[in-house]
C-alpha cells in the first residue's frame, strides 16, 4: 500500500497538522489548482460566531481559550457543509477531523454516499516554531487569503494581492497563550489521528517546514497522483 488511495467517487483529502502548520495556507492552493472546496472547520466556526448563531455562540468561548469545540457541534458543521452542492467536485478537509470520535463520524458520513477518504496528509513540523508562525499571520477580511508579517507579505502593504480590498484582519485566538492552548490539545487529542490513517494505509506526510511554495509542489505532486 502506498499510503493513498485513487478516488472512485469525489476525493477526500485531509489535511492533519498543528495549528500553524500551513494547512489553511496549503487547502486554499490545493483548491485553486485542483477544483477541489477547502473545508476549513475553523472558518465554519467562526462564521457562526460573527452571525451569532447558537452554535457560534457555544464555540465563542471555547475557542478563545483554545480549546476544542464540543464533538457534536463540529460533526453537526461539517455534515450540512459536506451535504452542499459544490463538495460534489470533492474535498480537502482542513482542521478537521480532531478528535477520534470526529474521525469515526467522518467515516460513516462518507460511507452513506459511497465516499471514501484517499489520503490524510500529515504536515510535519517544528512546535516550537508554530508559535512565530501564527502570531505573525493576518488574513483578509474579505475573501480569507492568508498573509504573514515575514513570510507572506502582500505586494502592496494591507491591500490582499487576491481581491483588492484593504481589510486586513487577526485572529483573536493568536496570541501567544491561547496558541500553548491549542498545541496541547492537538497533541492530546488529534495527534492519535496520525496511528489512525496510518492503520487505514491512507497516511502520507510532508516536511512542512520548508518554504510555501516549496511544500506546494510536494502537495500538487501527491495530489496529481492520486487523482490520476
Ligand atoms: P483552526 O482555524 O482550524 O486553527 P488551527 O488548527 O489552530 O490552525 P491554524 O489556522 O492556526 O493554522 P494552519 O495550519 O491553517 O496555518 P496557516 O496556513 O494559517 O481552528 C481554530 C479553533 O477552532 C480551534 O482552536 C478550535 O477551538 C476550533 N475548531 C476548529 N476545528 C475544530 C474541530 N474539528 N473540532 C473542535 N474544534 C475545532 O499558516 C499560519 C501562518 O504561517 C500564516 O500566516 C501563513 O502565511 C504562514 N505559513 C504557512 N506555511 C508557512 C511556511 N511553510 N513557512 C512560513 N510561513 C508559513
Amino acid at each position: 500500500m502506498d499510503g493513498a488511495r485513487k478516488p472512485q467517487t469525489p476525493p477526500v483529502l485531509i489535511l492533519l497538522g498543528p495549528p500553524g502548520a500551513g494547512k489553511g495556507t496549503q487547502a486554499r492552493m490545493l483548491e485553486d489548482q485542483f477544483g477541489l472546496v477547502q473545508l476549513s472547520t475553523g472558518d465554519l466556526l467562526r462564521a457562526a460566531v460573527a452571525f451569532g448563531s447558537k452554535a457560534g455562540k457555544a464555540a465563542k468561548t471555547v475557542m478563545e481559550a483554545g480549546d476544542l469545540v464540543s464533538d457534536d457541534i463540529v460533526i453537526a458543521i461539517l455534515r450540512d457543509r459536506l451535504a452542499a452542492p459544490d463538495c460534489a467536485k470533492g474535498v480537502i478537509l482542513d482542521g478537521f477531523p480532531r478528535t477520534t470520535a470526529q474521525a469515526e463520524a467522518l467515516d460513516q458520513m462518507l460511507g452513506e454516499t459511497g465516499q471514501q477518504i484517499n489520503a490524510a496528509i500529515l504536515l510535519e513540523v517544528d512546535d516550537v516554531k508554530m508559535v512565530v508562525r501564527i502570531a505573525g499571520r493576518f488574513t483578509c477580511g474579505a475573501c480569507g487569503e492568508g498573509y504573514h508579517d515575514e513570510f507572506k507579505q502582500p505586494k502592496t502593504a494591507g491591500i490582499c494581492d487576491n481581491c483588492g480590498a484593504e481589510q486586513m484582519t487577526r485572529r483573536a485566538d493568536d496570541n501567544a497563550k491561547t496558541v500553548m492552548s491549542r498545541l496541547d490539545a492537538y497533541h492530546e487529542q488529534t495527534a492519535p489521528l496520525i496511528t489512525y490513517y496510518d492503520d487505514k494505509g491512507v497516511l502520507r506526510r510532508v516536511d512542512a517546514m520548508k518554504d510555501i511554495a516549496t511544500i506546494q509542489n510536494a502537495l500538487a505532486t501527491l495530489t496529481e497522483n492520486i487523482m490520476a
